[in-house]
């Protein structure tokens, strides 16, 4: 890796990819950054750009602000495109016009206040290009960061605004990253809606604009804070990626705008509808990070990057590297009508077949026997507990079992004791009704007593209950969007603060209780985002659980993240999201796919299915290192036919997936072509067959479902798993 700088340029490269930068000297004198290249690794070395000529680029009449690659594009100056940074001064007017002051390049990078972000655990990790650009007529200064880590085909990148005068400024703008691409693209997002979350789509290049976003105030269930730009021909195998992922869980905007010139412009970061946020004299502003993912090696390889740089270097804490205990979670087998008998009940039978975790879903705590009261609250519930948590977590234990408690922390129920004591706790706006959703209103955690009181209160249920497990739940999001502590010309920076105070307490709640392993949640799957995954290792990917659903889900999923961060369970059939009955091979092979639980009642089901249960669990455990900690390929898509696979690979070891949802009469047996095998003689370890991975690469394992017998064969909802060991190199 290096970072190579020079008067004018800048080319940060490592084995896998290049970043180029060069200085442009303006009209008006100021210097300006440009992005001139991000892409396949460049030769290192001396090397110049060729300056670019702004009057009149291609013959064109257009301004140069409206056709340079700029690096930090500025609002009020005649660029029509997306801009990244707008700061409004004095005078009221947008011009913002930013102008190179001096450089720096160092080892390692810094971590930002008050966000998640990656990290580095040694300084020859990673390097930093660290500009400093300055607006004179606002006096500020902005820090445009780029980080490069050594080992990855990865960039973090964010900014820093500094306001060094003595007049406030207002930022109506402040996007992460800015990246400038020559070219069209096709674009790629995952979009979805509550129980079909992150769905792949694929939309070709377009002049003018194309954005996601969400202004939910979560990420949201409709558009991940993910895009991947590509060329016509990349496919999962080959061709060029460029991926974008925003470490960031609140309301955000991705735009990619193509010009009449077709170039191409990236901007992303916080959402800037309604976004208005005052910079005192002496403060500073710092925007979430963007990971940037180059791949030459198609899709697969640059979610493979983003994989292991969120497994090793975003997921932090005892539970990082650890294996993931298999759970059993009560919400579907009893929903809120429990106690304490019924709970240990499922609880043994759970134990007898392997499970490590039991989880008591929502319903626990104050009086809450349905959805409509009591989130707030967070003392049990005597009549379904009369021990308290203590006495259902000392027993537990007993049985060999770790305890896991859901929460909805960011939540008031109107009907709580806590909305009686604090009518003004939840986001409103004076004068306007209050609108609930799924009975409930949404707390003002922009406010630091309420942070507090969150913290506080969660901090002592989890060591009175001597809890092991928390699943961190927000199932709805923002209406009237108004917070009493700030003054009105700050309403503007609600929902931003509003992730800074939830951030705020995850960390204080994950530092004191380092033991403790956190999953996030909400509402299924709609805020799984780099972000989360900073303070929870695993998160709930989706309410619905049926396992031919989950097949789109999951591989969606994985496009920016690890399966070691995709929670996944067994449910009960008819499923409860679409009422689909789908055999338990099905069910187990689609969730062994992630961190592997079940949600349903044990102890209700026949001696057979427990036999079954019992083998799936014990399966997992021996497959959960590769599982969790190998390279994950997608091999056949859900999105494109009736057939569906996926890789793990370890050191020794490959798994297969495969999954075929509906059965034909007369087809031919499929064929799954393996990917990127380490090259040697592999063992089929259930029929003791050998194959060359050259054999398994390109002629690929033959699957027989039967469809040539079909009343013989496995009908519809089947699936394989093909545990593969290298025996010979
Ligand atoms: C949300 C979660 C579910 C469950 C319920 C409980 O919908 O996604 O898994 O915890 O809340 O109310």
């Amino acid at each position: 890796m290096s970072i190579h700088a020079d008067q004018t340029d800048f080319h940060l490269s490592n084995p896998f990819m290049s970043l180029v930068l060069s200085l442009h000297s303006m009209v008006d004198g100021s210097v300006t950054p440009l992005m001139r290249y991000m892409g396949a690794r460049l030769p290192t070395g001396d090397f110049h750009t060729q300056p670019l000529d702004d009057h009149e680029q291609q013959g064109s009449f257009d301004l140069p602000d409206t056709l340079l690659p700029f690096a930090c594009p500025t609002g009020g100056h005649g660029d029509n495109r997306p801009t990244q940074l707008t700061l409004l001064g004095g005078d009221g007017n947008s011009c913002t016009r930013l102008s190179y002051r001096s450089h720096a390049v160092y080892a390692g990078r810094k971590s930002l206040a008050g966000l998640p972000a990656t990290y580095v655990e040694a300084p020859e990790e990673a390097e930093t290009l660290e500009f400093l650009l300055v607006d004179e007529l606002r006096n500020a200064e902005v820090r445009l960061r780029y980080t490069l880590f050594a080992h990855r085909a990865a960039l973090a990148v964010s900014l820093e605004i500094a306001n060094k005068g003595q007049e406030p400024l207002i930022l109506t703008e402040a996007a992460s990253l800015c990246l400038s691409l020559p070219g069209p693209y096709e674009m790629i997002h995952l979009y979805g809606a509550w129980g079909r979350e992150r769905w792949v789509e694929r939309t070709p290049p377009m002049h003018g604009e194309r954005a996601i976003g969400s202004k939910r105030g979560a990420s949201s269930h409709e558009h991940n804070p993910f895009v991947c730009l590509v060329r016509p021909d990349t496919t999962e195998f080959s061709g060029e990626a460029w991926g974008i992922n925003l470490v960031y869980s609140g309301s955000f905007t991705l735009r990619v705008h193509q010009d009449a010139y077709d170039q191409t412009r990236l901007v992303g970061g916080l959402a800037c509808d309604g976004f208005r946020w005052t910079l005192s004299p002496g403060e500073s502003f710092q925007t979430p990070e963007a990971v940037l993912v180059y791949s030459d090696r198609g899709l697969n390889g640059m979610s493979q990057s983003f994989q292991s740089l969120y497994r090793e270097r975003l997921c932090r804490g005892l539970w990082r590297d650890r294996e993931r205990p298999v759970l059993l979670n009560n919400w579907e087998a009893t929903y809120f009508d429990f106690n304490e008998e019924k709970l240990l009940g499922i609880a043994k039978a759970a134990k007898a077949l392997g499970v490590e975790l039991f989880v008591l879903d929502d319903g626990w705590f104050g009086r809450r026997d349905s959805d409509n009261c009591s989130l707030g609250d967070w003392t049990p519930d005597l009549r379904k507990l009369p021990g308290g948590l203590s006495s259902l977590s000392r027993k537990l234990h007993e049985l060999g079992l770790m305890f896991g408690l859901w929460f909805e922390p960011e939540m008031i129920s109107p009907d709580s004791d806590l909305y009686r004591l604090h009518p003004d706790w939840c986001l409103h706006a004076p004068g306007r009704h209050r609108t609930t959703s799924r009975n409930q209103l949404i707390l003002d955690m922009s406010r630091p007593q309420v942070q507090d009181y969150v913290t506080e209160t969660l901090s002592r249920q989890l060591a009175e209950g001597s809890i092991d497990y928390v699943k961190w739940d927000m199932n709805r999001n923002f209406t009237e969007i108004g917070s009493l502590e700030l003054e009105p010309s700050r309403q503007g920076e609600l929902p931003h603060r509003y992730i800074l105070g939830v951030y705020r307490v995850m960390e204080a709640l994950t530092a004191r209780h380092p033991q403790v392993l956190f999953e996030g949640c909400s509402g299924g799957g709609g805020r799984f985002d780099p972000g989360i995954l900073y303070y929870m290792p695993q998160i709930w990917a989706s309410d619905n659980s049926d396992a031919v659903e989950r097949l789109k889900i999951q591989y969606g999923t994985s496009f920016p993240y690890p399966p070691s961060a995709i929670s996944a369970h067994v449910s009960a059939i008819p499923n409860h999201q679409v009422r689909r009955k789908t055999g338990l091979d099905i069910r187990g092979h689609v969730a062994m796919s992630g961190v592997f639980g079940y949600e349903l009642d044990l102890s209700a089901m026949s001696l057979e299915e427990q036999t079954r249960v019992a083998a799936q669990i014990a399966l997992y455990k021996e497959i959960r290192p590769i599982i969790q900690h190998g390279t994950f390929t997608r091999l056949l898509s859900p999105f494109e036919g009736n057939l569906c696979a996926w890789q793990f690979t370890g050191q020794d070891h490959v798994l297969v997936f495969v999954f075929q949802v509906l059965q034909h009469a007369a087809k031919l047996f499929p064929s799954v072509k393996l990917h990127d095998l380490p090259q040697g003689i592999y063992q089929d370890m259930d029929n003791g067959l050998r194959h060359d991975s050259r054999f398994l690469e390109r002629v690929g394992l033959t699957l027989d479902f039967g469809a040539a017998v079909p009343a013989q064969g496995d009908g519809d909802f089947s699936s394989r798993l093909i545990r593969l060991t290298r025996c010979q190199e």
